[in-house]
């Protein structure tokens, strides 16, 4: 089906549309990591990796409560082989804040350096998953990140059995390490959790 006509056809849905969760069973630890900043003025949020909005709806939802807050997610949300964007635009428009939304379509490693230093409070890495990926994504962020902010990568424990270089953990431990006593380790199970405490 063309993007265009399924767009058309979301219009009619009165509820939330998605073909895949791999998001709820992080909810309750979401809850209990960024309650702080609920309702936060001028809160700014980047997710990286959003496919149809599922996390980014939690996050307008739960975090970004308040009107001066902002959600960037990017994605290059690939066509044809799998069109997320018709689903993500929808759903974002459900919460009723698609205003406080940027979507920068494009991939992680071109779009990052556009966004300026030092500008985010929470940053959600979920977009390429080869270690290569996360691992440019991990040292933009850290650039993009306020002191004191918190950054967080899903998927440390994603895929075992596969090659180092086609998945997440590596990447991310080698980050951990580079970081060093400029970060807090707070969490690491299938997420790993960190705060910047220094440049
Ligand atoms: C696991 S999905 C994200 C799921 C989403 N965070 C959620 O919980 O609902 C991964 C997304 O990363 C995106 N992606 C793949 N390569 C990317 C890149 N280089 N930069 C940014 N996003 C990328 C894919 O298009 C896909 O939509």
């Amino acid at each position: 089906m063309r993007e265009k006509q399924f767009e058309r056809q979301l219009r009619h849905v009165r509820d939330f549309s998605y073909t895949s969760d791999w998001t709820s069973y992080n909810y309750s630890n979401w809850e209990t990591w960024f309650a702080p900043y609920r309702s936060q003025p001028n809160l700014r949020i980047l997710e990286i990796g959003s496919f149809e909005g599922r996390s980014a709806v939690w996050f307008l939802q739960h975090i970004l409560t308040h009107p001066s807050a902002q959600l960037v997610c990017v994605d290059p949300m690939p066509w044809p082989v799998n069109p997320p964007r018709p689903r993500f635009m929808h759903n974002i428009q459900l919460t009723g804040q698609a205003s406080q939304v940027t979507l920068v379509q494009e991939r992680s490693e071109i779009a990052l350096t556009q966004l300026p230093p030092a500008s985010f409070d929470i940053i959600y890495i979920d977009g390429a998953h080869d270690a290569i990926n996360v691992l440019a994504d991990g040292i933009y962020s850290w650039e993009l990140l306020k002191v004191g902010g918190l950054m967080l990568f899903d998927d440390y424990l994603w895929e075992p059995d596969q090659p180092e270089h086609s998945r997440c953990q590596r990447a991310i431990d080698l980050l951990l390490k580079q970081f060093g006593a400029r970060k807090t380790l707070i969490h690491q199970g299938y997420q790993a959790l960190i705060r910047k405490d220094a440049d």
